[in-house]
């Protein structure tokens, strides 16, 4: 039976422990088209994937984060680069990462993948290009990381809807 989409978006949960199953690149991929199927500013489309599973490269990025331990356990990383459209501003081609990232977390768990947004490792966003040897027209705007969950506890937990309207006006 079809899942209705509130209750997906509601059931998934940032992973953050993963077993040592390795990810395969097919599933990878998977993720990455429902990321290209995000919208974005006038279709600008400028987010650029690298796929890393390289336990080496994963072992240098960990040391880039405070979320050391989660990259250092992750099968698979997918770091999203932006490349700026001078069409487009800077924060509408960020913006679009968000729905990118969105759509492959909600993809991810929908295969039986677990998966995080880690967005601190930006604070080394330099060093990532360097070690990844992106040139640095591409800035890194997030970077993911995947496995199999190592377990289902994940808790999290939101505001009453009601919270987040500051008026009604109409209706
Ligand atoms: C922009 C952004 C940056 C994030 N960066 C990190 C991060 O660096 N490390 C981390 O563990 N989680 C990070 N997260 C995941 C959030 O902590 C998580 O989405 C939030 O706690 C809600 O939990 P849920 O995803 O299970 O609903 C980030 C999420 C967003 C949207």
């Amino acid at each position: 039976m079809q899942r209705n989409i509130l209750t997906e978006l509601k059931e998934r949960r940032s992973v953050r422990e993963f077993t040592s199953d390795a990810v395969s690149e097919i599933d990878l991929m998977t993720v990455i088209e429902a990321g290209s199927w995000a919208p974005s500013a006038g279709n600008s489309q400028p987010w650029r994937f690298v796929i890393i599973r390289d336990k080496g490269i994963i072992s240098l990025l960990s040391e880039l984060t405070v979320y050391s331990t989660i990259v250092a356990e992750s099968q698979a990383l997918i770091a999203i680069f932006l490349e700026y459209d001078l069409e487009f501003d800077e924060v509408q081609a960020q913006q679009s990462v968000g729905a990118v990232m969105q759509n492959m977390l909600l993809t991810a768990d929908s295969i039986g993948l677990g998966a995080v947004w880690l967005g601190e490792i930006r604070e080394n966003g330099k060093s990532v290009n360097r070690e990844l040897a992106i040139p640095e027209q591409y800035e890194l705007a997030a970077m993911m990381a995947i496995g199999y969950p190592a377990h289902r506890n994940q808790k999290s937990h939101r505001k009453n809807v009601n919270d987040f309207i500051l008026k009604q006006i109409g209706g």
